[in-house]
């Protein structure tokens, strides 16, 4: 089981303004929790013990979120709000954190070289601090991956799902060599303009890599943004001849990407709805509402 993870969240979320001029992205709001607490709880989940995250400035909240607050508990104590205690169950994982921040926002690439000195020589994996896999988070595609990866002792192994035409140049896209539900990967494409697509597999945010993809990494020229693509990356393993394998997510292990308004309302509706205690009574209103116009 590969027990370090990289969970990138340096970017600025510039889509999400204005929203995020001020607060991380990756800490909005879906329904109760943060973002970004979804995707530790699903790495602890899958037996990750230790995650370094990749900040910029302006992400110190993602820092105090994780980190055990005694006045907080002190005072739901004294206040009789026993109650409330146990929404900071999360603090009790038993995941060891560590911060370090990329200081230009080079894009993906960039930030998981960042992480380099963490993993030093064994295999990682990479979880985006901004999708979520699966309704609340649940899901087991990264453990999946990590078995993946032992069996077919591969260079990188990636996460990937089906997606509309329409959707499928909003992201890296693999082109498989094989079929079945976990498979080799002989090229991938990022955002591929419509109808040149290799397939209709998008890349989720889940990765498990082995520490060759930051000597790849290094190769990588910045793209028209100024950006270290880590799609490029990842090609540059296929065209060396390593073992590039893909794994598609579940029934039920839907990605969702916060990245934008659209997929975050969305979401936000969804897991609202779906929480025991205030998703009925929200789904009522929303009926009435839907009524009204
Ligand atoms: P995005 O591609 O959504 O980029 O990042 P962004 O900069 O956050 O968003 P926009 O385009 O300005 O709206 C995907 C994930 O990679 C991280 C982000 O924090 C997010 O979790 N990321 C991106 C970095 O850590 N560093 C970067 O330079 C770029």
């Amino acid at each position: 089981m590969i027990k370090n993870a990289i969970v990138p969240v340096a970017g600025l979320g510039t889509r999400l303004l204005p929203a995020t001029k001020s607060q991380p992205k990756e800490m909005l709001p879906v329904a109760k929790k943060p973002i970004v607490q979804y995707v530790v709880e699903e790495l602890a989940a899958s037996g990750v013990r230790e995650i370094l995250f990749i900040t910029g400035r302006g992400k110190s909240s993602i820092e105090n979120h994780f980190d055990h607050d005694p006045n907080l508990l002190a005072s739901l104590n004294s206040t009789s709000k026993e109650e409330l205690i146990e929404e900071l169950e999360f603090e009790k994982l038993k995941t060891h954190f560590l911060y370090t921040r990329q200081s230009v926002q080079r894009g993906l690439g960039d930030a998981i070289l960042c992480g380099e000195p963490f993993v030093g020589h064994d295999p990682f994996t990479v979880a985006l601090g901004d999708s979520i896999i699966g309704l609340q988070g649940q899901s087991r595609i990264c453990a999946r991956m990590s078995e993946v990866y032992e069996q077919h002792q591969a260079a990188a192994v990636i996460a990937v799902e089906p997606v509309s035409d329409e959707q499928v140049s909003l992201y890296g896209v693999v082109k498989p060599e094989t079929d079945g539900d976990v498979f080799t990967i002989g090229d991938l494409v990022e955002k591929p303009p419509a109808g040149k697509a290799p397939s209709n597999l998008a890349i989720v945010g889940r990765y498990v890599f082995a520490p060759v993809i930051f000597d790849m990494i290094r190769h990588v020229k910045p793209d028209k943004r100024g950006e270290i693509q880590l799609t490029e990356a990842i090609r540059m393993l296929c065209e060396t001849g390593r073992r590039v394998m893909g794994v598609k997510l579940a029934p039920g292990e839907h990605r969702y990407d916060i990245g934008n308004y659209q997929s975050y309302f969305e979401t936000f509706i969804e897991f609202a709805l779906a929480d025991p205690q205030h998703g009925p009574r929200l789904r009522e209103r929303l009926k009435k509402l839907l009524e009204r116009d």
